[in-house]
């Protein structure tokens, strides 16, 4: 994709930027063992209404024209030069949080997605596309399975009235959340189709800092697996029965976390593996487990290679059910094949980073993104920034300030050259 760039020189507000990144990161704030400033705002929470909210006003601030359907996805449109909304080039991400997320994954693409607009704006810019940004509902899947619930809705991968009806690790369901919190909005799912999707955001990984490198071109996503596996054995007293004679369901889960680990450094990267929750019932010090509740996070960025990880499991359970005389279930709660991004959009974000002076590496994602959804419907593209010591998911997540603006002043050229060419996208 070549392209030209007639607004080179336009760039953000990168003051404001970093000013909305703070105000957002108060929402939720907690601090982590050492003081770092976490951030924790679990999807369809008060924590998550009072952070839509404060970012709606930003949109309402800009007179950005707002859409919000009926998995809660909100989208602030700016139009064309002739007054249209359809076919945006969109912006987007996520601000849900994990339980014990830090200030930027998410935040940081729609906000810079709002500064992008805002730089067009304030210019007086009238673009041939109209420029769009959004949030999605539930990216991070902590509270709802599975992740990238908003963006998978929007894109028709999953019926509304499914998504409604999933029931999250406190026994709530996201079509009750989301019409507590008032975000059940009226606007159609699945959603309009953008001319193309771009996504800024933090690496979540160590590559970009470890290479010196200050953007990352992403090539794709790869794929994941999440499921819930139930350990079901025979509580017991834990002094009087001899070992021999156990079905013990916390060890079986202890067997089954230790696989996992030893399969993803058998096979090699980039197979990763992780038992991110154990849960043990009665969870007594003097009484052997009746049944244990994991969670199982396989990912690859081959398709084959992760269901061959899924079968190496799938037979260490059967056998170790039989060894341990217990009973081992397994229940989906996510499945997402890899994804491939448009190859001129890499192109595109590229080469924009480098006439930005931007030291650049093209990339597969390791986390999970919208951008793997609305890749089903149009031209999508990520833009990564460095994590330092490659840490997310954790309140000492960090980015540096210059590494933020750069970003979004990477995803302003980029909206920008896609909004404006005749030659990138069929015409509007
Ligand atoms: C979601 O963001 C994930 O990659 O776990
Ligand atoms: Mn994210
Ligand atoms: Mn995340």
């Amino acid at each position: 994709m070549s392209a030209d760039l007639p607004h080179l020189a336009l760039r953000i507000d990168g003051a404001r930027l970093l000013d909305r990144l703070q105000a957002l990161a108060q929402i939720g704030a907690y601090q982590g063992p050492n003081g770092e400033p976490g951030c924790s705002r679990l999807a369809l929470t008060d924590a998550d209404r009072a952070g839509r909210d404060l970012v709606v006003s930003f949109m309402r601030e800009q007179g950005l024209q707002i859409r919000i359907d009926a998995i809660g996805n909100v989208l602030a449109i700016r139009p064309d030069h002739r007054g249209r909304v359809e076919q945006p080039v969109l912006a987007g991400s996520h601000i849900d949080t994990v339980r014990t997320g830090g200030r930027y994954d998410g935040n940081l693409g729609v906000l810079a997605g709002l500064s992008a607009i805002e730089a067009v704006a304030r210019a007086g810019i009238a673009t041939r596309r109209p420029l769009a940004v959004a949030f999605f509902t539930n990216e991070e899947g902590a509270r709802f399975s599975p992740d990238m619930l908003g963006s998978l809705v929007y894109a028709g991968g999953l019926p509304l009235d499914e998504a409604y009806g999933i029931r999250g690790i406190d026994g709530a369901t996201v079509g009750d959340e989301l019409r507590r919190i008032g975000y059940a909005g009226s606007a159609a799912c699945p959603g309009p189709v953008p001319a193309a999707y771009v996504e800024l955001h933090i690496e979540q990984g160590p590559v970009l800092e470890a290479a010196g490198l200050r953007i990352g071109a992403v090539t794709g996503v790869q794929g994941i697996s999440w499921q819930e596996i139930t350990i079901t054995g025979q509580s017991n007293h834990a002094g009087t029965t001899p070992m021999a004679l156990r079905h013990d369901a916390g060890y079986a889960a202890a067997r089954v976390a230790t696989f996992v680990r030893e399969l993803a450094c058998e096979l090699g990267p980039p197979q990763v593996g992780t038992v991110g929750q154990i849960t043990l019932f009665p969870g007594l010090v003097n009484v052997i487990p009746a049944t244990a509740k994991l969670t199982v996070d396989l990912r690859h960025t081959d398709e084959q290679s992760l269901q061959q990880a899924e079968a190496r499991l799938r037979e260490f359970a059967a056998r170790l059910a039989q060894q341990e005389g217990v009973q081992i279930t397994s229940r989906s709660l996510a499945r997402f094949a890899p994804v491939a991004f448009d190859p001129q959009m890499i192109a595109l974000i590229e080469s924009t980073a480098q006439r930005l002076g931007a030291s650049t590496q093209r990339m597969p994602s390791g986390a999970g993104h919208d951008a793997q959804m609305m890749a089903r419907l149009c031209p999508a593209g990520m833009i990564f920034t460095p994590s330092q010591r490659g840490i997310s998911h954790n309140p000492a997540e960090c980015t540096a300030p210059d590494d933020l603006i750069l970003g979004a002043n990477i995803l302003l050229q980029v909206m920008l050259t896609l909004a404006q060419s005749e030659a990138l996208l069929p015409s509007p």
